[in-house]
């Protein structure tokens, strides 16, 4: 398990086309704001491999772009063994990532595993899942990533 300061951070959902890249681009944005961005690594991961190699979903894009943050550059991965040693922190977005997360944990990983509100905020909601939402659940997730975001980046 590491410990703050931290240097780099995984955001993992599902998909990885909807909230990790969304947290990843707000993370980013946030840490720029405060001059730490060049001192840490962020990236996305999603826990499932189905939109391996696509670009976020057109309305994470969308709703990034309304907040002057551009995400269309992102392309979807799937979380791997080795982001367990590679990163200091692995951040999932629901209970269903964290469950996933710890299945796959490899003997030897050192990072530290956090439900992203819960780590960031000390609030146990969860980002919920939107991609069978609306328009309005995809700035709903972006309100609650900016502020789990803003939260965490005093751990860096
Ligand atoms: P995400 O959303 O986990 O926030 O990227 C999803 C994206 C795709 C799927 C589910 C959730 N899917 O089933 O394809």
């Amino acid at each position: 398990m590491t410990k703050p300061p931290y240097r780099s951070v995984l955001f993992v959902c599902l998909g990885n086309i909807c909230r990790s890249p969304l947290a990843e681009g707000v993370f980013r944005s946030v840490l720029a704001g405060e001059g730490k961005h060049l001192s840490v690594e962020i990236d996305s991961a999603g826990t499932n491999g189905y939109h391996t190699g696509e670009a976020p979903d057109r309305r994470s894009i969308h709703v990034a772009r309304n907040h002057g943050i551009d995400i269309s550059d992102q392309r979807c991965r799937q979380l791997t063994h080795r982001d367990f040693t590679r990163f200091d922190l692995l951040v999932g977005m629901d209970r269903a990532n964290m469950a996933t997360i710890a299945t796959r944990r490899p003997g030897g990983g050192t990072a530290t595993i956090g439900l992203f509100n819960e780590f960031a905020l000390g609030d146990p909601a969860e980002i919920p899942d939107p991609y069978y939402g609306s328009d309005a659940d995809f700035e709903r997730v972006y309100r609650m990533v900016l502020a789990a975001s803003k939260g965490l980046s005093k751990l860096f």
